[in-house]
This record gives structure tokens, C-alpha cells and sequence, in this order.
């Protein structure tokens, strides 16, 4: 720990009344995390010291803040956003275990990932709106397309892929969507927490509506075939299942939404061949070849 860091520490102690109880999170993108208390209230504390992690904490506040504005406050962890000498911070209700952790230590599974979908769905309902998905389809689009240009050329040169996915990015932006809830691609199990007051949603970007197909698929894909976790058969059918309701009931084309939940796989698919290069088991190229295979399925849908 740095001076600095212990410096925002002491002044959350004095000015805050926050007490931190324990060691930083280590893992994850921004290191600078505690848990601590304020009161009776368990907390956790997000610093953004280094330039990196001041800008993912300034996206969390602003997609907390649009969360809010869209009618998904109870959704959120409760953040409070202070400054200290330009640091930016989050202080907020600790919500127990991540869902990776809890599924996979989890009893009967299948009761988490009922819970889960019960959630997304009324999140769904009670945030959908009238409007354009450009935004965050753009955003998905440029991380599949992220990986392929800067981690996968190791498999193969980006030029032998860049038709391809020009080719789907013409395709995602064809996809007419009359309403749009909340959504944001990266939904992996370590940015959500089933408190004991329901589904927390951590980390998120700072955009939060689009189309959550593409959110689900990333989901189903991460518990099922990249962490393999306890139930996660079961959960990747009903997280399916509810990325064709979500479709339905925002006014998609089945066709559309079947071709956004197999993109959101694809989008998936990259991110887990991408963190797994370098390691012997060859899951990086399974993956890769699994992302390619999900791209041809959404090119060969018809139209
Ligand atoms: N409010 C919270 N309640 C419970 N756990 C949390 C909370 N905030 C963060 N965590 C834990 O810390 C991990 C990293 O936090 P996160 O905000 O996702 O950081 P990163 O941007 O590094 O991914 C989470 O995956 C979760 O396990
Ligand atoms: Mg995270």
C-alpha cells in the first residue's frame, strides 16, 4: 500500500466515519478496494487513485447515476461518490458474496440462477423505454472487434477476419428496436451480487440501456462454458429463455434476437480466448474458434 492510498484511507476515517476493516481487493482491474464499516453498515470502498482507476471509478458513478435515472436504483449498491484531492471515490453497501463466488459454493444452483432471471426480468420491464440501441450495439461491436485486431492475431492476422466482422456490424445496425431497458454487455457473474435485498449490480459502464440479449448470451456462455459452474446447464437455458423474452417484449424480431444472443456469444467467446492466451490447455484457440463459428451462425441467419 502506498502512501497515498493510506492517505485517502485516514481522510475517509476522519471525514467519512468509514472505518476500513479490511485488506484491498487484489484482483479485478482497480486494486484500490476495500471492505470496511460505517456504523453498523458494512461497506465497500472504491478509490480511483491511478489514472486508470480514476476513469473506471468515473464510469461506475455515471452509469450508477444513469441506473438511477432510468428507475434502476434498487438494482445498485447504494453508492455514495465523495472526492478527496481529486480522487475519485465510491462507498457503498458491502453485498456479500460475487455471483461466481456464491454459485460456486452454492447448495442448490438452480435456485440462484431462478432468482437471478426473476430479477433481470422485472429490471427489464420496469426500465424500458422508447428508444435507439446505437450506443451500446457500437460498444459490443468494438470489443469483439477489440479482440480480434489486438489479441487474437496470434491465432490469425486481423485482415483475415476484418470482412467478416464488417459484415456483422452491417448486420447488428439492421436490427430495429422499438424499445430499449436496461443493459450493458460485460455481464460476467463477478459484477453481481444477489444481496440479501436482491440483485445488486456492480462495475457497471457508463452506458446502461440497449438490448440485453447480448448481455444474457455473454452470461450464459461465462457460467457455462468458461467457468463452468455448479448449475450452469440448467441457468444457460433459462438465460436464453429470457433473453427471447426480453426480445419479445422490447418489440424484437425473434430472428433479431436470436441473432443478438449468438453475437453476445461471439462477443464472449473472444473475451475468454483473449484471457486465456499463454495458457497450455488449449481452451484460448477452442474459444477462438467457437467465437468465429457464433460470427458464421449470425452471418448465415436469414434476413
Ligand atoms: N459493493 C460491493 N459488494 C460486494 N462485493 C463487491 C462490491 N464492490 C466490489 N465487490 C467485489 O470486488 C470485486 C471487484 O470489484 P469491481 O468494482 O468489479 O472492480 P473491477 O473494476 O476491478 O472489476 C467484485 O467482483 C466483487 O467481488
Ligand atoms: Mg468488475
Amino acid at each position: 500500500m502506498n502512501l497515498t492510498v493510506q492517505s485517502v484511507l485516514r481522510w475517509l476515517e476522519d471525514c467519512q466515519g468509514i472505518t476500513i476493516c479490511g485488506q484491498e481487493i487484489k484482483w479485478g482491474r482497480v486494486k484500490t478496494i476495500f471492505k470496511g464499516t460505517e456504523g453498523n453498515r458494512s461497506v465497500f470502498v472504491k478509490i480511483g487513485i491511478t489514472e486508470e482507476a480514476k476513469k473506471e471509478v468515473l464510469m461506475n458513478k455515471n452509469g450508477y447515476d444513469k441506473m438511477r435515472e432510468i428507475g434502476a436504483g434498487n438494482y445498485t449498491p447504494n453508492p455514495r461518490f465523495v472526492e478527496f484531492q481529486g480522487v475519485p471515490i465510491i462507498i457503498m453497501d458491502d453485498c456479500g458474496e460475487n455471483l461466481f463466488d456464491m454459485l460456486k459454493g452454492a447448495v442448490n444452483p438452480r435456485s440462484i440462477f431462478d432468482r437471478i432471471c426473476e430479477e433481470l426480468w422485472h429490471l427489464y420491464r420496469i426500465t424500458k423505454i422508447k428508444g435507439g440501441a446505437e450506443e451500446s450495439l457500437e460498444n459490443s461491436f468494438r470489443i469483439l472487434e477489440e479482440q480480434f485486431s489486438r489479441y487474437l492475431s496470434v491465432y490469425e492476422p486481423f485482415s483475415a477476419n476484418q470482412r467478416l466482422l464488417k459484415e456483422i456490424r452491417k448486420k447488428i445496425f439492421r436490427v430495429r428496436s422499438p424499445f430499449i431497458c436496461f443493459a450493458f454487455w460485460n455481464f460476467t457473474p463477478e459484477d453481481m451480487c444477489l444481496s440479501t435485498s436482491g440483485l445488486k449490480i456492480i462495475d457497471p459502464p457508463g452506458c446502461v440501456v440497449g438490448l440485453p440479449m447480448i448481455d444474457l448470451a455473454c452470461f450464459a456462455g461465462s457460467v457455462r462454458d468458461a467457468s463452468k459452474l455448479p448449475g450452469a446447464e440448467y441457468g444457460y437455458d433459462l438465460l436464453k429463455k429470457l433473453a427471447s423474452d426480453a426480445g419479445e417484449m422490447l418489440g424484437l424480431k425473434p430472428k433479431d434476437t436470436e441473432f443478438l444472443f449468438n453475437f453476445g456469444r461471439a462477443v464472449q467467446c473472444s473475451l475468454s480466448a483473449r484471457y486465456r492466451i499463454g495458457e497450455e490447455d488449449g481452451l484460448s484457440k477452442k474459444f477462438f474458434v467457437e467465437a468465429k463459428e457464433f460470427l458464421a451462425k449470425c452471418l448465415s441467419q436469414r434476413n
